[in-house]
Order: C-alpha cells, then structure tokens, then sequence
C-alpha cells in the first residue's frame, strides 16, 4: 500500500516537472513572438506616418493656390527611392486651353518643387512654353523669379520624351485635369536621372486602367 502511494507520489511529481515545462515553452515562445510583433508594428507605423507626410502635401482635388507669386495648381508628384521628391504645379490661365493628347498650349507654364525630404525644400525649377519652344529657369523657394531661356543642359534629359513634349509628367497632368485629383508615380532611380515613360503614368487612377 506504502509503496503504491509513493510511486503515484512520484509518478505526480514527474507529470508536475512535465507540465511546468510546457508552460514554460509556452510561455517562451509567446514572449519570442510578442518581440517580433512589436517589430513588425515599428515598421508599419513608419509606412504610416510617411503616407500620412505625404498626404498632407497633396490636397484630394485639383485647386490652384497662390504660390511664388502665381495661381499655381499641384498636379503630381514623383517620388523616388531616397525618400525625395518632386510636386509639380501648372499655371491656372493654361489649365482650360489644355487638350488631351496634344501638345501643351503656348504659355503653359510648369513649376517643380523639389523636396529633399517632407522638411527640406530645394530649388524650384520652371519651364515655360514660348514661340512653341520650351524655356527653362530656376529659383530659391523664397525668391521667385521668372526669367527663362533655352537651355540645352536643361532640355538634354526632357528631349528623349517628345511623346509628351518633352514634358516628363504629362501624363499625370491629363489624369490629374481629368479626375480632379493630385497623381503621384513612383520612378525608382537615384536623384534627378529620368525613368521611363511608364514610370510617369499615373498610379492610381481608376480611368487610367
Ligand atoms: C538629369 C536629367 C534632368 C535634367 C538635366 C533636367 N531635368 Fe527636368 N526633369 C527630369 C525628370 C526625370 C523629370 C520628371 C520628374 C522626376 O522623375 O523626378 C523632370 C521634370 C521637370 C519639370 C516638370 C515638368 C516635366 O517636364 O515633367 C520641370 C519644370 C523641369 N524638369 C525643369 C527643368 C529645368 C529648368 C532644368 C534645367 C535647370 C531641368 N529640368 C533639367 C530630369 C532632368
């Protein structure tokens, strides 16, 4: 009888060791996983806040606003794989005399501002078209200045895109005139080297599929 109870007592204490060691594993594995999780989480809510700098920058419609001394509307912008980008605005007046598929009007005038990161502007270039030419210049972002002229260093990555008359992102300002909504493309190359024509069709347009 004496013996019996002791083995049951030993056999209890062995089953004991047994379960304690699977909440231990248990145990374990859910503080491993719980770490993971909260790195997966750090880098979810970094893609979040970057989405939400950006949206920030870019109002849902097309409206144009007073910018470097002009009514300026912000079509589309680029980003690239830095982290930097570029907005792109159209003169107001040039926004009616626009015809799908066509060259753009003359006067057009388009301005790129150019961020280094949501904080950090850099210079703002502008082209205008004149005598059916484009003309090229650039300025501070807080000294406007509108003096244009042919520019060949200018000109020499915009000429393999006379689909678009030498306008990278025209594209995106037809979509963006005709949904009423800022485009945005993605092209992934460092600094200011152009992609190809695809990488400047708009994004995520419904009429555009
Ligand atoms: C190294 C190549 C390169 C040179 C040189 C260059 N650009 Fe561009 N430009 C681009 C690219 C690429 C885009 C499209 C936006 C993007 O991909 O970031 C663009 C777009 C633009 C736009 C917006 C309208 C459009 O064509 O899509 C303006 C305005 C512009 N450039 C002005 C200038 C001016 C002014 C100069 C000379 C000071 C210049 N660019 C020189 C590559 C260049």
């Amino acid at each position: 009888m004496l013996v019996r109870f002791r083995l049951r007592q030993r056999w209890l204490k062995w089953v004991g060791v047994f379960v304690s060691a699977i909440v231990f594993a248990i145990a374990l594995a859910h503080t491993l996983s719980s770490s993971e999780s909260i790195s997966a989480a750090d880098s979810t809510s970094t893609v979040t806040s970057n989405q939400s700098s950006t949206q920030l920058l870019e109002p849902s419609s097309l409206q144009a606003q007073a910018k470097y001394d002009r009514q300026l509307a912000h079509y589309g912008t680029v980003s690239r794989r830095d982290g930097s980008f570029r907005q792109m605005f159209i003169d107001q007046t040039s926004i009616a005399a626009l015809q799908p598929g066509e060259p753009l009007p003359n006067g057009a005038l388009i301005v790129m501002e150019t961020w280094y990161s949501p904080d950090n502007a850099g210079a703002v270039f502008i082209k205008q078209k004149q005598g059916g030419e484009w003309r090229y210049g650039s300025f501070n972002p807080d000294r406007p200045d509108y003096q244009m002229s042919f520019s060949g260093s200018c000109h020499r990555c915009h000429a393999p895109f006379p689909d678009t008359d030498y306008t990278l992102t025209k594209p995106l300002l037809e979509a963006a005139l005709r949904t009423q909504q800022v485009q945005t493309a993605y092209c992934d190359r460092a600094g200011r080297t152009p992609c190809a024509p695809e990488a400047y069709l708009p994004e995520a347009s419904p009429e555009a599929s």
